[in-house]
């Protein structure tokens, strides 16, 4: 161990970097401006405009007796729910939305209305995508799950864009493109946080051109931009339990800054906390909010900080190189798992005295283990492992591999995170080899990622959802936990 001290008034918050961007010009405000050509409509007005669309082209089939795909037309409540294998619009997103896709009188797709009988007119498809593009306003008024409290923030690591699922209703309901906040098209979220009561998301955004903004911003539930903190290299996230402090690792294969960064969520102000060792990667707090761990990918060393006095200190991690991607700790405070890259083991720490922390067993669980989560009541850990498609869960009282999950769609899992209460672990899948098929094959939109959903009580796949290119770590709420002190 390697003491090395430094104390918070040594430090200042570097006002000079840290930017407030309250612009207001997020996601649900944007919209394209109204398509040209299709009538006097200034506002549309969903019965009158829109449901008349579906009942005169649409609900043939999509009606109540026996939708085709599960998919009602006969409604705004019905459509906003989707078909059988998952949603049919996105709002505010024409572009993204399946039914635009489908529908386009000039694309190459044929859906079934479209064989034998005339398409859309350019008119009705345009006033259908505008309405979309203007958050696809129900008869009532509002947008669809505009105040739903359970969300996943899903980013993709082959298009600059975050995708957000409904996980209750288990549908993708936006999604954000960092285009429109002044990011390039090279831009890519790594990472994401989730205050504990929804209200506020944070991102990681990196690129791989040195020249491009990089750094982490933070959204509002509306979407709308609040602030941003530049900072190169930015990786994981951990928000601190009860104080407001976020802390960020580096991303993956950089080696510098060699700093972590502790941000004011308040303001996004930032204090760099230096880690002298490169690649710092796994970022994971005591649920006290006391102790906070990373580690180097690099050198395999361990940096634990305690967040009251800044002091931080060194342990040298033993025996084969890990590579640590990720730790988890226990509800309790007291053990800590980590996931070796490079041994292809799970490794658990003992870590109830943190500026003592002991180095216990290893299970070898193979592909390159990346994310991992404890369940609230500290009974198991959900462990992904890209490279042998599979989901791997601890028994954390025994600490043994209590079983593998595997299904067609567990292709290259990357992120995993854990339902409030418990009972459902939501697991991204990459799907490069596209093993899993496509409901619609769009050109340059083949291989869907998935979010596959594990009923913790079971560990089954009850669903699966597909969510756009590329699906890498995801984000959601925090479970806040409680002391009985
Ligand atoms: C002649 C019957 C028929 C009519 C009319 C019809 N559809 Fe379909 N629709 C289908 C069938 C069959 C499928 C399933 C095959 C597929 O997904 O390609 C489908 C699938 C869909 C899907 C994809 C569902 C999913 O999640 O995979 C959407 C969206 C859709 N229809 C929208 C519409 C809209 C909007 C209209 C009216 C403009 C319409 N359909 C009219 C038969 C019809």
């Amino acid at each position: 161990m390697v003491p090395f001290f430094r104390k918070h008034s040594n430090v200042l918050y570097s006002l000079f970097f840290g930017t407030i961007v309250a612009l207001f010009s997020g996601c649900e405000l944007l919209g394209d401006d109204p398509t040209p050509g299709i009538g006097d409509v200034e506002v549309i007005a969903y019965d009158q405009h829109i449901q008349s669309i579906f009942d005169n082209r649409c609900t043939s089939c999509h009606g109540a007796n026996s939708p085709d795909s599960g998919l009602r037309l006969d409604g705004w409540t019905f459509l906003i729910q989707g078909s059988d294998f998952g949603e049919a619009i996105i709002p505010f997103s024409s572009i993204d939305s399946r039914l635009v896709k489908l529908l386009d009188p000039i694309g190459s797709i044929q859906h079934p209305a479209d064989v034998g009988k005339e398409k859309l007119s350019e008119d009705e498809f345009g006033l259908l995508k505008r309405w979309i593009d203007e958050g696809a306003i129900g008869p009532l008024g509002s947008s669809p799950f505009a105040s739903s409290l359970n969300l996943l923030y899903v980013a993709h690591d082959s298009e600059p864009v975050i995708s957000i699922i409904d996980t209750d209703a288990w549908i993708v309901i936006r999604r954000v493109h960092l285009e429109d906040y002044g990011f390039s098209e090279r831009a890519r979220a790594h990472h994401i946080a989730v205050e504990p009561d929804g209200s506020i998301w944070y991102v990681s955004v990196g690129s791989p051109e040195p020249t491009d903004a990089e750094g982490v911003v933070k959204f509002n539930r509306q979407n709308q931009k609040l602030g941003q903190f530049e900072t190169p290299n930015p990786g994981l996230l951990a928000l601190h339990p009860t104080q407001d402090v976020l802390y960020v690792s580096r991303n993956l294969n950089t080696s510098e800054p060699r700093s972590l960064v502790e941000l004011r969520r308040s303001d996004m102000l930032a204090l760099e906390i230096p880690t002298t060792f490169a690649g710092t990667h796994a970022l994971a707090i005591r649920p006290f909010g006391d102790f906070l761990f990373s580690s180097s990918v690099d050198v395999d060393q361990m940096v634990i900080v305690d967040l009251s006095s800044l002091e931080v200190r060194f342990f040298d991690i033993g025996g084969v190189k890990h590579g640590f991607g990720q730790f988890s700790i226990s509800p309790s405070g007291d053990r800590m798992w980590g996931t070796g890259m490079e041994s292809n083991t799970v490794t658990l720490f003992d870590i109830s005295n943190p500026f003592g922390v002991v180095q216990r067993q290893s299970l070898n669980v193979g592909g390159s283990p990346l994310d991992l989560t404890y369940l609230p009541d500290a009974s198991k850990v959900y462990v992904t492992i890209p490279n042998a498609n599979k989901i791997v869960v601890l028994n954390a009282n025994l600490d043994i591999v209590e079983r593998n999950i595997t299904h067609a769609a567990i292709q290259g899992p990357m992120g995993v995170s854990v339902s409030s209460n418990g009972q459902h672990i939501f697991v991204s899948n990459r799907n490069t080899s596209g093993i899993y098929p496509a409901r619609h094959v769009f050109p340059g939109q083949t291989n869907p990622g998935t979010i596959v959903v594990v009923d913790s009580s079971t560990d089954t796949v009850v669903k699966v959802i597909e969510v756009g290119k590329g699906a890498a770590l995801i984000g959601s709420r925090v479970v806040v936990p409680t002391f009985s002190n």
